[in-house]
């Protein structure tokens, strides 16, 4: 069943802050990279699920940044929102920002781009809401995605390929 009634990347965008605590923290005092990547998967799942009124799961996480080191005592805030939706998955986007509270300095340390996918009780994917851009950025973002999209397809296909021929041989 298709859904006629298209939604905008600001209806369903998350924003999501955390502080920087002796937990989260390697023996430098440096945020873990898993630990950031935990709320970038719960931040990316917040947009999904309010994107497509569904319960979604993680299908993949394609790219992952980290540009700076964030410490402890940091705020870190996590901005995501639906750069698509295809039919049954969506590309969501999302950056992290490291913020010292004591001097305001804030800087943009991480981007991810994860595909979740609505699914039914059973686990089955269910089609999802289609998404009308409506800034610039977000109309580039629009963009952008099918571009990952078809070369995250072609790479799949390649791979494929060439196992079939490893295992033929
Ligand atoms: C994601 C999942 C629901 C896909 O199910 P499936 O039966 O393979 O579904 P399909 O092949 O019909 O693909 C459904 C959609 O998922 C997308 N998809 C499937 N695997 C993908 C992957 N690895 N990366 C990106 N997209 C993927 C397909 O492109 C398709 O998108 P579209 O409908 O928008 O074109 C299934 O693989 C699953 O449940 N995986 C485990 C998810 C999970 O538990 N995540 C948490 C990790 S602990």
């Amino acid at each position: 069943m298709q859904h006629t009634v298209n939604k905008t990347p600001s209806e369903s965008s998350v924003e999501m802050t955390e502080l920087v605590l002796p937990n989260d923290t390697n023996q430098l005092g440096n945020l873990l990279g898993g630990r950031l990547m935990h709320w970038i998967d719960i931040a990316a799942a917040l947009v999904a699920m309010r994107h497509s009124g569904r319960v979604c799961v993680t299908a993949s996480v394609d790219e992952i940044n980290f540009f700076e080191p964030i410490k402890i005592g940091h705020v870190v805030t996590l901005q995501a929102m639906v750069n698509r939706a295809f039919t049954t998955s969506m590309e969501i986007g999302v950056r992290a920002w490291r913020e010292d509270p004591l001097n305001n300095s804030r800087i943009q340390t991480s981007k991810a781009y994860l595909t979740f996918v609505a699914i039914d009780n059973y686990g089955k994917p269910l089609p999802v809401p289609q998404l009308s851009p409506v800034t610039e950025n977000e109309k580039r973002r629009y963009e952008e995605a099918a571009l990952r999209r078809e070369q995250r397809l072609k790479h799949r296909e390649l791979l494929q390929t060439m196992r079939l021929g490893e295992q033929a041989s």
